[in-house]
């Protein structure tokens, strides 16, 4: 699905993990609703459904997932979906233990190994530190720790996965990081309105996660909770605005986040028909720009409450 060879960038190009231009955008897989409970108004469903559809998006052409050792099985899920594969992208997150500088490589690597055994992989293409502080990017030896993995063959490249603004800028100073990936959604365009430039110059790849904002730009926001009264209202106003049925509205999302420097576009999907909705969307490109410079009018007006980590 992508190409390693070096070549020089033409219009509508993104890099990818390695750092090669490709063409975009990529929808990735966000696996955390398979391998556990989580979300409003969802239950997990069954193992076998899992695999299933993480082998239907395979084959739908989804090249590229996203999992974590922290989200239940879905690492254990993905290995026995994609197993036989070799061109899956399967990328995982880890947080950063609390060592010392000189324990950190194997401490690190412990925990990539054991990924890896239930991913059923001999290499990680992509691992993310996974919420990662401005405190932690200070690390002593961090950046040594990081190219030591890469050097063992137990990761070909590595990024962070990180909430705000400040926390991309930290991570920047890291040598080893290559991709970022943070919130993007209609709600939410903090960091990439401002950094998505940045990033480039210095060939990091973005990844956009929180496309939908798990789940409140669908109608699963009628489930979400009483103490989230003003986001939802928020957004009823905006779906009012737009003139469109629910069913558009994380069609919109996910096209909101198709822009010049978006290289991967992370979706936590649950199933076929929502998939089948993404891929259409995608399909049709781009929004139109006033359609764009409408959403983004309305970003001003969100509150605290576009942070998920606040949420009861
Ligand atoms: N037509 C429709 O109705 C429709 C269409 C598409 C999607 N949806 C729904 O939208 C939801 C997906 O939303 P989404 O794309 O924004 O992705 P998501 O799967 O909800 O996750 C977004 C990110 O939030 C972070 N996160 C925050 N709190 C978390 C927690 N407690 N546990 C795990 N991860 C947490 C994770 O990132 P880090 O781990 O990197 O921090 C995760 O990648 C699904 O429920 C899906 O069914 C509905």
């Amino acid at each position: 699905m992508f190409s390693s060879v070096a070549r020089r960038p033409r219009a509508g190009d993104q890099l990818n993990f390695k750092g090669a231009w490709v063409q975009s955008p990529r929808l990735a897989l966000g696996t955390a609703a398979l391998g556990m409970e989580y979300g409003y108004g969802y239950c997990r469903g069954r193992i076998q459904d899992s695999i299933s559809f993480i082998r239907h998006a395979y084959t739908e052409g989804i090249r590229y997932f996203d999992t974590a050792g922290g989200y239940g099985d879905a690492e254990i899920l993905l290995g026995r979906a994609l197993a036989g594969t070799t061109d899956a992208v399967i990328c995982s997150k880890f947080p950063l233990p609390q060592v010392k500088a000189t324990q950190l490589a194997a401490s690190l690597e412990r925990a990539v190994v054991h990924s890896l055994r239930r991913l059923k992989r001999e290499c990680l293409p992509l691992l993310k530190l996974h919420n990662m502080t401005v405190q932690q990017t200070g690390m002593p030896g961090l950046d040594d720790a990081l190219a030591t993995l890469v050097h063992k063959q137990r990761v070909q490249s590595v990024g962070v996965s990180v909430y705000q603004q400040h926390e991309v800028q930290a991570s920047l100073q890291l040598d080893m990081i290559r991709t970022v990936q943070a919130p993007y959604n209609m709600l939410n365009g903090a960091i990439a309105n401002t950094m998505l430039h940045e990033l480039a110059s210095r060939r990091v790849a973005f990844w956009a996660r929180s496309v939908f904002l798990q789940g409140a730009l669908s109608e699963q926001i009628h489930v979400f909770p009483k103490a989230l009264q003003p986001l939802k209202k928020h957004i009823l106003h905006i779906k009012s605005e737009l003139g469109c049925p629910w069913h558009m509205l994380p069609q919109i999302a996910l096209r909101y986040c198709i822009q010049p420097g978006v290289a991967v576009i992370l979706l936590g999907l649950r199933n076929r028909i929502e998939l089948q909705q993404a891929l259409a969307a995608v399909s049709q490109g781009p929004l139109p720009g006033a359609l764009r410079t409408f959403i983004i009018r309305q970003q001003c007006k969100t509150g605290c409450w576009v942070d998920p980590r606040t949420w009861p």
